[in-house]
């Protein structure tokens, strides 16, 4: 077992036998020596550790205060959560350190494990797409554009075709979640809703085209996350709150906007097959945030989670969503207790229990663990 590596080579080989039924005997993931030497990483601010913050300066944000960051690096850290984001219990996970952004070191940056290309607000298509609908998104930063800072940053710390593939044959890549801010800028300029249908082939095949890309520069090893069950999320259910029962679901969720995702997801389920069929010495990982996320939503207790559809740092009404999370906003309770953050994005809890659905399964085909 290639995963297994790691241990220090002088013991005998029957204290290797015994550590690893220790380790077994633990449940340890089998991955838990690290099989990818590296993470580049794209997305929005579902995985952001602090390319948005950078690029906007001294200009003013919430993100830069507490209470974001107070749960786990006690101080806000361009993370749009109270504590850790996807990304960092994937590196955690890898014996990796966590991943750091890439713009803030875009220059002289080495990335020994990787960098994070993910900025807030970024769209899976380019801005201009937008356009033949008379609409605007609020960033003018896509998939695209993170690509492009990628090959820079390729170009600097692996010139050369041969140190570029070796780089890259070592490297997990984690493409998204992207996609969803397209979706999220429409529905909340109150565009009709129907319409986003057509945007989903488009960005399947942009995401599956920026795979198709990475591999022919190299990469071994890509795993596409799809998107969350929007119809669950506070700021979705309080900006398109229903008087309609039949509008909601069992828990709670809006079954369209629920239904949308899992349409988007359906599609990109398609693409990532397809992928593998073209690129047999590829893997290419799958990972169901969606399903992941829903098993809070089902069953929040076990999770030791309160209500999982109501914000823990924002404001008044039944979504907490009355305001926005900001240093004057108020925190509910402990994080811990909740699924959502500030009324879109998610907690530390939560994006620890959607990882470990990722890492050892049944939320990733196959299990990001052992993929190696
Ligand atoms: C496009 O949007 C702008 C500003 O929102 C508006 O003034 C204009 O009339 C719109 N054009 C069309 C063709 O809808
Ligand atoms: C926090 O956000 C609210 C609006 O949601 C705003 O009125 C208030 O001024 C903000 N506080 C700070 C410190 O930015």
């Amino acid at each position: 077992m290639a995963s297994f590596r790691c241990q220090h080579r002088s013991g005998s080989a029957s204290l290797s036998v015994v550590l690893i039924s220790v380790l077994l005997l633990l449940n340890f993931p089998v991955g838990l020596c690290g099989c990818y030497k590296r993470i580049f990483s794209f997305g929005d601010s579902i995985i952001d550790t602090g390319n948005f913050v950078h690029l906007i300066g001294n200009g003013p944000s919430a993100l830069k205060e507490l209470p974001y960051g107070m749960t786990f690096f006690r101080r806000p850290n361009g993370r749009v959560c109270d504590g850790r984001v996807l990304v960092d219990f994937y590196a955690l996970a890898l014996q990796l350190p966590l991943i750091p952004p890439n713009l803030p070191e875009k220059d002289t940056g080495g990335f020994p494990n990787g960098a994070n290309f993910a900025v807030f607000a970024a769209t899976a298509m380019p801005s201009d797409y937008f356009k033949r609908w008379n609409h605007t998104v609020p960033i003018k930063i896509s998939l695209g554009t993170q690509m492009q800072w990628f090959k820079e940053t390729l170009q600097r710390i692996a010139p050369g075709e041969g140190d570029r593939r070796q780089l890259l044959s070592e490297s997990l890549i984690v493409l998204g979640e992207i996609g969803g801010n397209d979706y999220n800028f429409w529905f909340g300029a109150r565009r009709p809703r129907e319409m986003a249908y057509q945007f989903i082939p488009d960005i399947v095949k942009c995401i599956g085209s920026y795979a198709q890309e990475l591999i022919n520069l190299g990469a071994k090893a890509i795993m596409i996350p799809n998107n969350f069950p929007i119809g669950c999320v506070p700021a979705y259910l309080s900006g398109f709150e229903s008087n309609n029962p039949t509008d909601y679901d069992e828990f709670h969720c809006l079954k369209w906007y629920n239904d949308f995702s899992a349409q988007h997801n359906q599609a990109l389920r398609g693409e990532v097959d397809r992928l593998r069929a073209a690129n047999p010495g590829t893997k290419l990982i799958y990972a169901d945030y969606y399903g992941a996320a829903m098993e809070f939503v089902r069953n929040p207790h076990g999770f030791g989670i309160g209500d999982p559809v109501v914000a823990c740092c924002g404001g008044e009404g039944p979504y907490h969503t009355g305001m926005g999370c900001n240093s004057t906003a108020k925190v509910w309770g402990k994080p811990g207790d909740f699924a959502s953050w500030d009324g879109m994005h998610m907690t530390d809890k939560a994006y620890d229990v959607i990882s470990q659905g990722v890492l050892n399964g049944a939320f990733a085909d196959p299990p990001l663990l052992r993929s190696c």
